[in-house]
């Protein structure tokens, strides 16, 4: 069924598309940043189930790494699978910041910047020539973009880009019939919010109350999602952005 990339796979979201992924039975080259032994957990959990997969170390806000991390993936693809392409890309890889508006540092912004929407536009231009026609992108955006939320307007402004880059990627990659589409969760319990919402449990019960299934989301209520678009089943799902937040703020 293929082989997907999937950045910030060690942990949340990524860590849980990628054993999703597996089961799904697609080859998994799964990416860390600062934690390899969570990489590897979630490797050895999939050939545990009799799955493949692959961990490679990638920061996305070092573009001038790109190309090392592209023959690191031509290596794993030959390697492990005997391959020259792959089928699927999620630029999953993120992190959060709070800070209002009046008090957000140069650096602050140029961090989130550079994860959010300069790494996923460079890295995929860097993986194309590995990328098999037909293949599918899925973006990680988030419904912040959508319902302003104080405290995360630089975030919620990358993640709306990235938005607007998946319509320009559907549109620039339809003759290699590459679909590119975002999914845009609500808020969901991982290591990015777990704390926050530990300490504060009137704020998770705010924002349970705000969604209409009222619950916190799940990294699985996303990731069979994302599952979903890298399938073929999924063929026919192009240019969209897909909030999966159990109906948030409607
Ligand atoms: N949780 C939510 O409520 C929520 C809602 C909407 C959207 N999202 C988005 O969903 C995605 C996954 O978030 P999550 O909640 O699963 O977060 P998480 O549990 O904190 O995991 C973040 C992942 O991203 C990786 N990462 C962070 N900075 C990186 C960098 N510079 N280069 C490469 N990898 C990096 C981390 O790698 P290491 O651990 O190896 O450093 C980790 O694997 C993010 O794009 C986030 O913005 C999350």
């Amino acid at each position: 069924m293929g082989i997907v990339i999937i950045t910030g796979a060690s942990r949340g979201i990524g860590a849980s598309t990628a054993v999703q992924a597996a089961r799904h039975g697609m080859g998994v080259i799964l990416t860390y940043n600062s934690n390899p032994s969570g990489a590897e957990k979630i490797v050895r959990a999939i050939e545990a189930e009799g799955g493949k997969a692959v961990a490679i170390g990638l920061d996305v806000s070092k573009v001038s790494t790109f190309a090392a991390f592209r023959a690191n993936v031509a290596k794993a693809l030959s390697t492990t699978w005997d391959r020259d392409r792959f089928d699927g890309l999620v630029n999953n890889a993120g992190y959060g910041l709070f800070n209002p508006i009046e008090t957000v540092t140069e650096a602050e912004f140029d961090g989130l910047l550079n994860v959010h929407l300069k790494g996923p536009f460079f890295l995929t231009q860097a993986l194309l020539p590995l990328m098999a026609d037909g293949a599918s992108i899925v973006n990680m955006a988030s419904a912040t973009s959508r319902l302003a939320t104080p405290g995360v307007a630089p975030y919620a402004s990358f993640k709306g880009g990235l938005e607007v880059l998946t319509r320009y990627m559907a549109k620039e990659f339809a003759p290699r019939r590459i679909r590119a589409n975002s999914v845009a969760p609500g808020p969901i319990r991982t290591d990015m919010t777990s704390e926050a919402l530990d300490q504060n449990p009137e704020w998770m019960a705010m924002l349970a109350g705000q969604t209409a299934l009222g619950r916190i989301g799940e990294p699985e209520d996303v990731s069979r999602v994302v599952v979903n678009l890298l399938s073929t089943d999924s063929g026919w799902i192009n240019a969209q952005n897909i909030e999966v937040a159990g109906g948030y703020n409607i």
